[in-house]
């Protein structure tokens, strides 16, 4: 591989300087890692779906009119993608409970919540990102109100068409994450789409057997984490069938 200077090492993915001025390469690791690193593998081909499948996600957001930092996908493993300042705020968007609401509010796994809720955690690793209010983030600078509404107007948007995407293919969207970043150009700055959204940053249940097909099958060692994103990819008629 070419030498280039990384950016930026994550978890699941590192940023290296892209090709011209305000473009970065995210390249799509192996590693799984949950509870906040605390638990960690290499998942050989994990990077590979995630690439693609966010690839898809993306391109059909940007066809709806969600500008994201998405570029192009340049090979098996990575995107080009136009630099963004990350908000450090996770949003999470809820459609039924299961995981973190579920243990904190003493639902029942599976429930279909009232009606789909957003959250918003403080991006802080030492602090394994504390759930934070809207009052928060405005106070402590993480974003202003307008950026908030932004977030939260794509987020209603992004969640009304994957779930109805992944209906179409049998399965139901439960929850996912999304990271946002500012987009300098010409002197102005949008709020726009960014990270992945994948099997990583889902939780996607079989319409019909209610299997996972996303991380908690790492999170929870069911096994099977490659073959259930192989059908994610699959249905979404990202591979053929012999792939
Ligand atoms: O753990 P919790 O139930 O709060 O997760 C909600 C959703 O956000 C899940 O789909 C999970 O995969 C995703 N998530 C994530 N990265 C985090 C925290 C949660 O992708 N750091």
């Amino acid at each position: 591989m070419k030498q280039r200077r990384r950016i930026y090492e994550g978890k699941a993915k590192i940023l290296y300087e892209g090709p011209e001025p305000g473009t970065l390469i995210q390249f799509f690791k192996d590693d799984a890692t949950a509870f906040n690193a605390k638990k960690h593998d290499v998942i050989e081909g994990k990077g590979v779906l995630n690439n693609r499948i966010s690839e898809h996600i993306f391109t059909r957001l940007g066809a709806l009119g969600i500008p994201t930092h998405f570029i192009k996908r340049l090979n098996m493993r990575e995107q080009l993608i136009r630099e963004v300042e990350i908000i450090p705020i996770e949003v999470v968007v809820r459609n039924v409970a299961a995981g973190s609401i579920a243990k904190r509010l003493g639902l029942e796994e599976g429930t279909v919540l009232p009606r789909s809720i957003i959250e918003f955690y403080y991006k802080n690793d030492e602090l394994d990102d504390p759930m934070v209010s809207e009052e928060h983030i405005t106070a402590f600078g993480w974003a202003n109100p307008q950026e908030i509404d932004d977030m939260m107007a794509m987020s209603i948007r992004i969640n009304d068409f994957l779930s109805g995407m992944f209906i179409g293919i049998g399965i139901q969207l439960v929850d996912f994450k999304i990271e946002f970043g500012r987009l300098f150009e010409n002197d102005t700055m949008r709020v726009v789409l960014a990270d992945e959204i994948s099997p990583d940053s889902c939780r996607l249940w079989d319409v019909n057997s209610q299997e996972k097909l996303d991380k908690d099958r790492f999170r929870r060692d069911l096994g099977g984490l490659v073959e259930a994103y192989t059908e994610v990819a699959r249905r979404l008629g990202i591979l053929n069938e012999n792939d």
